[in-house]
């Protein structure tokens, strides 16, 4: 399949991984470049730049094809050293990156003259402009549905997608509740030239984490995610386990009272427990709705290619068949 990023990125189909934090090591990112998508190392998990270059250097001798590097920008007073990262990236060879959190601005000039592709991921019509405004060259429209941070809007991807088309010049990609062929048609129906995947990457034999976090993508259906952190408006989507349902009590009891610290122990430093040594119970991780339709652990080549081959079935079958009545 060709669309505008495919050609933009290089890649042979329209399908992305995610930044996923303790998820996008090399391993994935590789595995999905290599299957003819475009995989994602996550930066921020990486430590150090330094670790970051050491990770990019893994990846490219792992794969010859195209990668990214997603870049997270926190919310933080003390911020990442960001131009240390930026800088890995670019000597690391890397040209794409998925900037994502606050506006990447600030960082287009040093990236964009060394070559780099920019998609912004974002969760509203308002900042995918913005986005498109100061030179990003593709956009990731993350609809409610999705893993991780969807914002505080809430306006499904039925809606945020067509709307993004109506108002975007540069192309974007579907992202949040996409699992399959029918999602990709679906989102290229919807203006999308393809689509970005989060928690369906999990469940694939090769992203590094521990089995249990995949058995529990697999076991969970579409009612098991929460949103935790509204009150603090950082809404994060989260499959749900005792230490989320803690956090959701002591939001209704403190109310617009809460601070962080209040649950700091069931959100900070969490994820390595989680996903590395598979302590499910412990903290909250990011889960998108679409663990409803993940019954599967394929290989990122079995997944690929069976979202392909469907999507032209669909097309040429289904869709067709519509027509010739
Ligand atoms: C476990 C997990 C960790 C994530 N970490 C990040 C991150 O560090 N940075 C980021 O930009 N997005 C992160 N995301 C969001 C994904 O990149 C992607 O946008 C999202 O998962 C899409 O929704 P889906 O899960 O329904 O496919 C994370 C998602 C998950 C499931």
């Amino acid at each position: 399949m060709k669309t505008a990023i495919t050609e933009l990125f290089n890649i042979e189909h329209p399908i992305i991984q995610g930044g996923m934090h303790y998820v996008g090591f090399a391993e994935l990112a590789a595995a999905v470049s290599n299957a003819g998508g475009l995989g994602t190392i996550t930066g921020l998990t990486q430590k150090t730049p330094a670790d970051l270059a050491n990770e990019i250097a893994k990846c490219n001798d792992m794969t010859d094809k195209p990668f990214a590097v997603n870049l997270t920008f926190l919310p933080t007073v003390n911020a990442p050293d960001y131009p240390g990262y930026i800088d890995a990236i670019i000597k690391g060879g890397v040209r794409i990156v998925e900037t994502a959190g606050r506006s990447p601005e600030q960082y287009m000039p040093a990236m964009k003259d060394a070559g780099i592709k920019v998609i912004h991921k974002c969760t509203s019509v308002r900042h995918s402009l913005k986005a498109q405004n100061i030179g990003c060259d593709a956009v990731s429209v993350d609809g409610f549905e999705c893993g991780g941070h969807p914002g505080e809007d809430d306006i499904p991807n039925m809606i945020l997608l067509p709307r993004a088309a109506d108002e975007l010049e540069i192309p974007f990609v579907a992202s949040g509740g996409m699992a399959d062929a029918r999602s990709l048609v679906a989102a290229i129906s919807m203006g999308a030239e393809g689509m970005n995947m989060g928690t369906r990457f999990i469940a694939t034999k090769e992203a590094p984490v521990h089995d249990n976090v995949k058995a529990a993508i697999v076991a969970a259906s579409e009612l098991d995610t929460r949103l935790v952190m509204r009150p603090l408006r950082n809404t994060e989507r989260v499959l749900t386990n005792d230490a989320v349902e803690r956090i959701l009590k002591k939001e209704q009891e403190l109310g617009k009272n809460i601070q962080f610290e209040d649950i700091i122990e069931e959100v900070a430093g969490v994820y390595p427990k989680i996903m590395m040594e598979g302590e499910m119970e412990i903290g909250a991780w990011s889960c998108g709705m679409v663990a409803g339709l993940i019954h599967d652990i394929p290989t990122c080549k079995e997944l690929i290619d069976r979202i392909m081959i469907e999507a032209e079935d669909i097309i040429t079958s289904r869709l067709a068949s519509k027509l010739s009545a």
